[in-house]
């Protein structure tokens, strides 16, 4: 019976929905989203807690990388159940004194939504009850320039995100879309990618005659695609 309670509080998009709309005070003023960020990408996540080490360690290094990912067409939006003083305040402390890995006086641009109501935290599934019900999980949600979510990443509480698998997510998600191909596990720019099933392009006796292709059989062909030509249609420089 909680569990029916908790799926009508808790809405869940997935992938392939439109991201839910809202209109949100953040630490860079007020935002309308999807529709301010229409024709980017948009990374948009979710932090347990200002003032808590996980959550600060990913900031650093979310700041830390947010011209690597300006670079790739794609913008950061955090939110967590706090205030915008909270926010404030959490962010003034990370550039006046943390220093952590290397890094220090970060300051954190992007833009930090408050949802001390939890409105926006629960449109997007990230209060997950079981997990804590007064603090969101480690959600990230990325969004393509038409407001389409496109992957979506849960990590618990205790778990700090790896930002090198977010970036490459923003990667081959463009790659994907840009020479309509899919990229196999750890694919990486330069590694050889996947060309969808026989039907989709080609008969599978073309596509294993096909010398472009190198198909281990009739339902697995990839081919070559240099790491520089993947990059210059994704990366602004
Ligand atoms: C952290 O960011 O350190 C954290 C936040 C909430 C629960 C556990 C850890």
């Amino acid at each position: 019976m909680e569990q029916d309670v908790n799926l009508q509080t808790f809405s869940m998009p997935r992938i392939g929905d439109a991201a839910p709309k809202f209109v949100a005070t953040t630490t860079q003023g007020q935002i309308n989203f999807p529709s301010d960020y229409k024709g980017d990408w948009v990374i948009l996540f979710s932090h347990p807690a200002d003032f808590t080490p996980v959550c600060t360690s990913e900031f650093m290094t979310f700041a830390t990388m947010e011209n690597q990912f300006a670079n790739a067409n794609c913008k950061l939006v955090g939110l967590s159940i706090d205030g915008l003083y909270s926010h404030i305040a959490w962010l003034r402390t990370i550039k006046e004194k943390i220093e952590y890995k290397g890094m220090k006086d970060v300051e954190v641009n992007f833009p930090l939504i408050e949802d001390i109501t939890m409105e926006v935290a629960k449109k997007y599934g990230m209060i997950q009850p079981n997990e804590d019900s007064t603090k969101a999980v480690r959600a990230v949600f990325f969004i393509d320039p038409k407001g389409i979510i496109r992957a979506i990443i849960y990590y618990p509480l205790s778990l700090g995100r790896n930002f090198d698998e977010l970036y490459r997510v923003v990667v081959a998600l463009q790659a994907a879309d840009e020479f309509g191909i899919a990229t196999p596990a750890d694919w990486r720019p330069g590694d050889d990618v996947i060309i969808g099933p026989a039907g989709s392009c080609g008969t599978a006796k073309d596509r294993m005659e096909d010398s472009e292709l190198d198909c281990k059989d009739w339902f697995f062909c990839t081919k070559k695609i240099s790491k520089e030509t993947i990059l210059s249609k994704i990366l602004k420089k």
